[in-house]
């Protein structure tokens, strides 16, 4: 008698099933592609931004990040519902898009606790419930800023480079908890953020408003693959260090940008 064979599942388990998971900056360009894929994956989202984002997907906690006790309320509610944590994407961000002469002391201590302080604040309270949970999975937004710099962004790339760094020390300190840290580190990626940086200098000011396809067209010929990058490429990337698939993967700065920065500057004879 012919032996049959086992049919393939027809639906895929889901990867981050029953996970229990915070997005900050969820209503951002990034965050919002972030809180999809992880809510198609089966995880449980708690959705945090200063401002949601309109049909926001998660449980949703309009959050100052900067503020411990706003970080607090969010955590607390997760430790009495849960008293766990599987994972948590620092993707709250701003930019300021000025050199180090121009910029104020208070908006660099802004930006410093946005794009910083914020994932100090989250981070320790996330430790805890992640050691309940037997292993977690962080993941910090630092940028290719990060590396190399963008004019007109001094304080950003000094956040991001900050980023890192912690991001790396985390990685050691919390290891042994079976706790992995990661920082996804985007180049040009399609949002609110990268049009905004884009409308704040000379030229592409000037040529976004009356010829946004050229502009288009310059920002997709600097990448290799010929085209800048969406929230669902990152999504994808964060997914899976979200997940079991990537247990041996932390401690490290993932660049995701189309090949960008993996290409010297031409020179333009
Ligand atoms: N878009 C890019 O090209 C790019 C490139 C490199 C890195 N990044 C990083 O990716 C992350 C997401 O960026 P994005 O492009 O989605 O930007 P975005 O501006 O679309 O989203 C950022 C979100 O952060 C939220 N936020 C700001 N301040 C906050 C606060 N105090 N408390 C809570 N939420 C706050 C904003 O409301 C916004 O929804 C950021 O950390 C950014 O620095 C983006």
């Amino acid at each position: 008698m012919k032996r049959k064979r086992p049919q393939p599942s027809a639906v895929k388990p889901e990867y981050l099933l029953n996970r229990v998971a915070v997005v900050t900056g969820a209503g951002g360009g990034i965050g919002q592609a972030i809180c999809q894929r992880f809510e198609k994956e089966g995880a449980i989202v708690y959705a945090a931004d200063i401002t949601l984002a309109e049909n926001q997907v998660g449980q949703p906690y309009e959050i100052d990040v900067t503020s411990e006790d706003s970080v607090n309320v969010l955590f607390d509610d997760i430790a009495s519902q849960h008293g766990l944590l599987h994972i948590l994407v620092n993707a709250a961000g701003i930019e300021i898009e000025k050199t180090i002469e121009d910029t104020t002391l208070d908006e660099w201590n802004k930006i410093m606790a946005v794009n910083c302080t914020s994932m100090f604040l989250t981070s320790r309270r996330a430790v805890k419930l992640m050691r309940a949970a037997g292993s977690g999975s962080i993941i910090n937004f630092g940028s290719y800023d990060g590396f190399i710099a963008d004019p007109q962004l001094a304080a950003y790339c000094a956040s991001k480079g900050a980023v890192h760094a912690l991001t790396r020390a985390m990685a050691c300190d919390h290891g042994p908890d079976n706790i992995r840290v990661n920082a996804v580190c985007p180049g040009y990626v399609d949002t609110p953020m990268l049009q905004s940086f884009l409308g704040s200098s000379g030229d592409a000011k000037a040529n976004i408003k009356n010829n946004p396809e050229h502009v288009q067209k310059a920002l997709n010929d600097v990448h290799p693959i010929g085209r800048c990058g969406q929230p669902d490429d990152v999504a994808n990337l964060v997914n899976w260090l979200a997940g079991d698939e990537a247990r041996y993967a932390s401690g490290q700065l993932w660049i995701i940008d189309g090949g960008l920065t993996a290409q010297v500057q031409q020179m333009k004879l």
